[in-house]
């Protein structure tokens, strides 16, 4: 039975490897993408969407809506030291036009989500894999629409480790503190994939060598241009040893939600500017307001990643 999906990212490379699993998996049918604001700037998030769905060649033509440009309140920040100054690591794909594997959706990213949960009540997960600004933005103009997805699963937030780009906060909700806050307090039923779980999962030199090297397919090219993964090194850009699958696995847990073990809590971020700007944390005597994924069965999900990034059915 096909879940419908909508996707809200700011491609970037592991929001490029999401897209990829998402329409990888039979289980799913990717009705739209939205773009945001987040690892690079908005333009550069659209031509990566393009890039990204020209790689993937999508028999369905999704959706493709253009979103927010900057968060609700606060400057944008991006994060090209890890994506590239493109966002997917200068990996070199020519776009096709629009029309042959993507539609441009005629209005912004938060009519897409609306029109998208009204013409299908109850019967879809929406998957927000980059800053939440979309999301805030269409809970603001139609909290009633909002509520007929079915689920609305987020990568975002560092509840019981360290942030990502401060000690203390997560770059998605770090990036629009204010919107996680009002997509969090909206009381709609959420999952969240923090960085507790998505650190579990980290694509590593020996799996590039083991697995992923000796492919030689179009998508096992893309993963070690956009990774900037050095074989002779041993590591990816700027020196790292682990690449983390952070939005493939908000992806992995829609597929296979058994494969993440998961914890009811009331969490709330920070959105007040200092140290502590984007941090999530629990808040204690308040009803739960989001299923928290804190350990991954992480074999599983790999193989499952991997075999659909590599797998026989992929382009050669
Ligand atoms: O903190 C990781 C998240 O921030 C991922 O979604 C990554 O793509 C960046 O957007
Ligand atoms: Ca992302």
């Amino acid at each position: 039975m096909n879940k419908k999906v909508i996707i809200d990212c700011d491609v970037g490379v592991d929001d490029a490897l999401a897209l990829i699993l998402a329409f990888g998996s039979p289980e799913l049918e990717v009705l739209g993408i939205a773009g945001v604001n987040g690892n690079v700037s908005l333009p550069k998030v659209m031509k990566n969407i393009e890039k990204v769905l020209t790689l993937i060649r999508p028999s369905n033509r999704p959706w493709v809506a253009r979103g927010a440009d900057r968060p609700l309140q606060g400057d944008p920040v991006h994060a090209e030291s890890l994506h590239g100054e493109d966002g997917l690591g200068g990996a070199q794909i020519q776009p096709e036009e629009a029309g042959r594997y993507w539609q441009v959706f005629p209005g912004a990213a938060e009519e897409l989500l609306i029109e998208m949960a009204r013409r299908y009540p109850a019967q879809i997960t929406l998957i927000a894999i980059g800053p939440l600004t979309n999301l805030a933005l269409a809970l603001q103009k139609d909290p009633e629409a909002m509520r007929q997805f079915n689920e609305i699963v987020v990568m975002g937030g560092a509840v019981r480790t360290r942030g990502n780009i401060t000690p203390h906060a997560e770059f998605n909700f770090y990036v629009d503190p204010l919107a996680a806050k009002i997509v969090l307090d909206s009381g709609l039923p959420g999952t969240l994939v923090p960085l507790d779980a998505t650190h579990q999962v980290p694509l590593t030199p020996e799996l590039m060598e083991e697995k992923v090297r000796p492919r030689q397919n179009s998508f096992s090219q893309f993963v070690i241009e956009a990774t900037g993964y050095e074989s002779g090194e041993g590591y990816f850009r700027g020196g790292r040893k682990a690449f983390y699958l952070h939005d493939p696995l908000a992806v992995g847990a829609v597929i296979q939600p058994e494969w993440v073990k998961k914890e009811k809590l009331s969490i709330s971020v920070e959105a007040k500017k200092g140290e502590f700007y984007g941090k999530s944390y629990e808040v204690s005597g308040r009803k739960t307001n989001a299923e928290v994924c804190l350990k991954v069965d992480r074999e599983k999900f790999l193989g499952l990643f991997l075999n659909s990034l590599l797998g026989e059915n992929r382009h050669l």
